[in-house]
């Protein structure tokens, strides 16, 4: 069915009836009604990539992720995805990995696709040629959870390095001297902000020894960085993990050790997906407005497409909250 069939039964010419349905002005009321009812009639169907073709526009945007399997992440691509629905737009969902490769096959495809838009976990792993090439598609791009250093494109990220601020200070004030901090590679740098705001919670504290170990950022690399810590200083008291998975990876190794949570050792996370309510014990963590994180996302983006142009960075900075559960105590074993 095509905007010709309209015309033809509703007497009209073709470009009254596209003005008619795009909602155009000068058309009048009587007219524009009756060609509503004969499309409706004839169950019309627009044909989205011809209209795209004359728009410029796709309705369609992209969220590329690591790995989808973080819950964290589930979170995100659902604020995205209803801020996407709320303005008849389709979310494509990418895993990257973080491998360069993919995220430029991704984004070379995207663009083939005519997104409107792409949020991004992070351009990190890309380098400057590769991220140049991003830049230079003029495809409007936010990254999720990155500084606003990092690149020049738009960003929207917790405040990492308050909360990393906030986990060092809680560990330090129940007591604790021997704190470890459990995470991911050295190059995310969000998760560099979540350290430099734990290591100044412990500025000027000599009697504070805390270490800082690098592993995967997942419930695995918990796990292992977990076991190297144990056994690199048996006397450790406390944990601040990464994230909430890398959190649960170290509950496993605690446990495994004969060592109880949080009696042995306390450990605090980030991020707060719902897992860390149902964990035993439910675990203390920094809270980050995930799901606005990815509705914000979106709606900077349509704001970028609809504004035509070379796009112009902005930058919003959530605030994050320290969530007590019961992962926390006062050390008992002696620091
Ligand atoms: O690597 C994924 C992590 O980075 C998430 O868990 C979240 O903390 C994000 O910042």
């Amino acid at each position: 069915m095509t905007l010709k069939d309209i015309a033809k039964a509703s007497g009209v010419d073709v470009s009254t009836v596209s003005r008619s349905l795009s909602g155009s002005y000068g058309i009048h009321k009587e007219t524009r009604e009756r060609v509503l009812a004969i499309a409706a009639q004839l169950d019309y169907r627009p044909n989205r990539i011809a209209k795209g073709l004359a728009t410029g526009r796709s309705h369609t945007l992209a969220l590329i992720v690591s790995d989808i399997r973080n819950p964290f992440f589930a979170d995100i691509a659902r604020g995205a995805e209803d801020a996407a629905f709320g303005a008849n737009c389709d979310l494509v969902l990418c895993n990257s990995d973080l491998d360069p490769q993919k995220q430029v096959h991704y984004i070379q495809s995207l663009q083939e696709k005519r997104v409107d838009g792409i949020l991004m976990n992070s351009v990190g792993s890309l380098d400057r040629v590769q991220q140049e090439f991003l830049s230079s598609t003029g495809i409007p791009v936010v990254l999720l959870n990155r500084p606003r250093s990092e690149s020049n494109f738009s960003t929207v990220t917790p405040d990492n390095a308050g909360g990393g601020f906030m986990a060092g200070s809680r560990l330090v004030e129940l007591g604790h001297r021997r704190i470890v901090h459990l995470t991911g590679p050295r190059e995310d740098s969000n998760l560099r902000e979540r350290a430099r705001g734990f290591l100044r919670s412990m500025t000027g504290r000599e009697d504070v020894a805390p270490t800082v170990l690098h592993g995967d950022h997942t419930f695995a690399g918990g796990y292992e960085m977990m076991q190297a810590a144990l056994a690199a200083d048996p006397n450790i008291t406390a944990v601040f993990a990464g994230n909430d998975v890398v959190a649960f990876g170290a509950v496993r190794a605690v446990i495994e050790a004969g060592l109880r949570v949080p009696d042995d050792i306390s450990i605090i996370g980030f991020d707060d997906v719902d897992l860390a309510t149902v964990i035993h014990p439910p675990l203390t963590t920094v809270h980050q407005p995930k799901y606005e994180t990815g509705h914000i996302a979106v709606e900077m983006l349509l704001t970028m497409a609809e504004r035509q142009g070379p796009p112009i960075a902005e930058h919003r900075v959530l605030e994050v909250e320290l969530i007590e559960r019961q992962s926390c105590a006062p050390p008992r074993r002696p620091a």
